[in-house]
């Protein structure tokens, strides 16, 4: 049988491209078989193995089965044989013999054929399967998506596929991903993509079909406890404590409406926006299923023509729309590496000296890492020269978490720098909740969307150097005696004690 094979493929690869071409084909073939019988027995787990795995073997097997005709026809025209002159000299008589279904040699070819498509389907499946990975969308266009896929990594969706959120399920959103896709492929090799990557992303599927997957709004109850930890810039980085009572609630069935109302089941919010952004509203509609409605709108803007493109249903990716691609403020990266022990809180001027190493303004990643271990060595070294050598190992751990930080937030190459991608889920300034809960989004009778410091959180401790200060029994002396009381019962009354 392998001689008879064997005897075949020399007859099939008749020039040294047709050579190749045998080689290549049977080579990758065998090579593929050999990776996914490894990968399904489990002894293969490696995921960049999948890279080449599915994309480069069958490219090169059918590289090879191309190269095959091609070097029978340069045979061809090389001697100047016919197709049938040439089968005679190559293979044995009765093999080339007509008999009932052809010749045997054709009937061989007929076989190899079979299997080559039937590999092929199989194989273009399996590729299928792959290009719905996160190891394939993070890394196929390595410069393009290397910073979706480290903060996908260092998130808390970093186990959940990339499809899962951008592709949602259906044929329908399957052929769209895959032409998007097709031209995200154009944009890439042409160069033609914008940098950073413009957001909001127009194509995400709506969060019913995604994120409504695995979360549902009726789930949300209850409070959410968040400690926020800040250390101040002074010479011991002195810590404060920011508590808030999350009011997650999605309303009916729960004690009054929280922030998860919005997207409770019997609630719709529209909103039009100023442009894609969706920063500036022009009106807010609310919907319920009582069929009361309600409309607010932004007496600031007022004669904008809305334009219905940019009419929305508020879902989840309005809120979170760093539910992933979480990008730190360059204070806040601090700040979480201090509370977590990853920067060295013995360092005098410690959270100082970091943010200023971290914001140097350089110009691309070899001069930020020499940047960073520059401004920290050199400012201990001439502020603290007696102290530097026994600092030597914290300075050492403040250098290499200060260059992961840099290396995890900015990416130069995609033109992504500190606060490129802002966060909705809070209130800077006027972003975030404020971009609806303001005093300019008003009702026909002038109320506005209530922006009460109560409505979506209760306050257990602002700024203070104590975590829950205001669960403590205010001290009637305090000046702050009414602000702690009403806050303490508030938080009481919320939780139904
Ligand atoms: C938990 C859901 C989720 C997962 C998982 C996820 N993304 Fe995203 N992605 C989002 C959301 C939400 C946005 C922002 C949408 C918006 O603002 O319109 C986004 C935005 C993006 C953007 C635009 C740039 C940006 O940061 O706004 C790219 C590119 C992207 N994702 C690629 C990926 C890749 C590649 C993966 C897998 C490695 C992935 N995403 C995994 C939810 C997800
Ligand atoms: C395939 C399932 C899946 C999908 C789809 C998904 N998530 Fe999640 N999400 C999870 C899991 C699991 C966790 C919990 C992770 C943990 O606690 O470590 C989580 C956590 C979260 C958290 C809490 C994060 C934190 O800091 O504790 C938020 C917010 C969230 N998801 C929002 C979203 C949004 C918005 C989308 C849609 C864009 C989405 N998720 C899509 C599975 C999913
Ligand atoms: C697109 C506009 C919009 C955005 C953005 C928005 N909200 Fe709202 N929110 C509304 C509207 C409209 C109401 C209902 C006002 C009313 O009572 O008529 C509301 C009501 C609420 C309520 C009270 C629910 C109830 O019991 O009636 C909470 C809590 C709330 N929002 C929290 C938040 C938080 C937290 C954010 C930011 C993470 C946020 N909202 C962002 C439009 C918005
Ligand atoms: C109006 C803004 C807003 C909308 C819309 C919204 N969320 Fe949230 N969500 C929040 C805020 C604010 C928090 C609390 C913030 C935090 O934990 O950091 C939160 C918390 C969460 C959490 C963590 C809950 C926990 O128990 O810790 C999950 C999961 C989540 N949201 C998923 C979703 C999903 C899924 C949707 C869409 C169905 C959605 N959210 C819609 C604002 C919103
Ligand atoms: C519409 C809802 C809403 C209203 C109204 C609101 N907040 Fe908030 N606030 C939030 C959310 C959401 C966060 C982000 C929580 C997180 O980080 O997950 C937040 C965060 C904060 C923080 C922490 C900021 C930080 O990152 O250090 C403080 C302090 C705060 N709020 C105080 C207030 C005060 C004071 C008021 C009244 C003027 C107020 N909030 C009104 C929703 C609201």
């Amino acid at each position: 049988m392998l001689v008879k094979y064997i005897n075949f493929i020399r007859g099939v690869a008749i020039s040294r491209i047709g050579l190749i071409g045998v080689v290549l084909t049977t080579s990758s073939f065998v090579t593929f078989v050999l990776l996914e019988a490894a990968r399904l027995l489990g002894l293969l787990t490696n995921t960049y193995v999948g890279l080449i795995t599915y994309m480069v073997f069958p490219a090169l097997f059918i590289l090879g089965l191309v190269l095959i005709p091609i070097g029978w026809r340069r045979r061809k025209k090389a001697t100047g044989l016919t197709t049938r002159q040439l089968l005679e000299r190559k293979f044995a008589d009765p093999d080339v013999r007509a008999g009932f279904f052809g010749s045997r040699v054709f009937l061989t070819i007929g076989v190899f054929t079979v299997i080559n498509i039937l590999f092929m389907m199989g194989a273009s499946s399996r590729m299928l399967m792959f290009m719905d990975t996160p190891i394939f969308c993070g890394t196929a266009c390595h410069s393009v998506m290397n910073p979706e896929w480290v903060t996908y990594r260092d998130s808390p969706h970093a186990r959940v596929r990339c499809v899962d959120c951008h592709v949602g399920e259906g044929v329908e959103a399957l052929v769209d991903s895959k032409l998007n896709g097709l031209w995200q492929i154009i944009s890439v090799t042409f160069d033609l993509l914008e940098r950073p990557i413009p957001t909001p992303v127009r194509q995400l599927r709506p969060a019913r079909e995604t994120c409504e997957k695995c979360h549902w709004p009726e789930k949300f109850y209850g409070q959410r406890l968040k400690t926020l930890v800040r250390y101040g810039r002074d010479e011991t980085s002195t810590p404060w404590y920011t508590t808030l009572g999350l009011k997650i609630n999605a309303g009916p069935g729960t004690e009054g409406g929280g922030i998860h109302w919005h997207v409770a089941a019997a609630n719709e919010v529209r909103y039009a926006s100023v442009d894609d952004k969706r920063e500036q509203m022009l009106w807010v509609e609310v919907r319920q299923s009582d069929s009361s409605f309600k409309r607010y709108n932004n007496r600031r803007l007022t004669g904008i023509e809305t334009d219905h493109d940019l009419i929305r249903t508020l879902d989840c990716i309005d809120c979170h729309n760093r539910a992933t691609h979480i990008y730190e403020a360059p204070d806040h990266a601090i700040d979480d590496r201090l509370a977590r022990g990853r920067l060295p809180r013995t360092l005098p001027y410690g959270k100082e000296r970091a943010l200023r190493a971290l914001t140097g303004g350089y110009t691309d990643s070899a001069a930020a890492m020499d940047g960073i271990a520059n401004s920290v060595s050199e400012y201990y070294r001439r502020n603290y020269p007696d102290r530097v050598d026994a600092a030597d190992d914290d300075i050492t751990s403040m250098i290499r978490t200060l260059k992961a930080v840099y290396n995890r937030n900015i990416h130069h190459g995609m033109k992504i720098t500190w606060n490129c991608y802002r966060s909705q889920i809070g209130h800077v300034g006027d972003g975030g909740c404020f971009r609806c809960h303001n005093a300019y989004l008003v009702d026909a009778a002038g109320n506005s969307i209530s922006a009460d410091c109560t409505l979506c959180h209760s306050i257990l401790a602002y700024e203070a150097d104590k975590p829950f200060e205001y669960i403590l029994p205010p001290d009637t002396t305090d000046p702050e005696y009414r602000m702690h009381h009403y806050l303490q019962r508030e938080f009481f009354e919320s939780v139904g004690q």
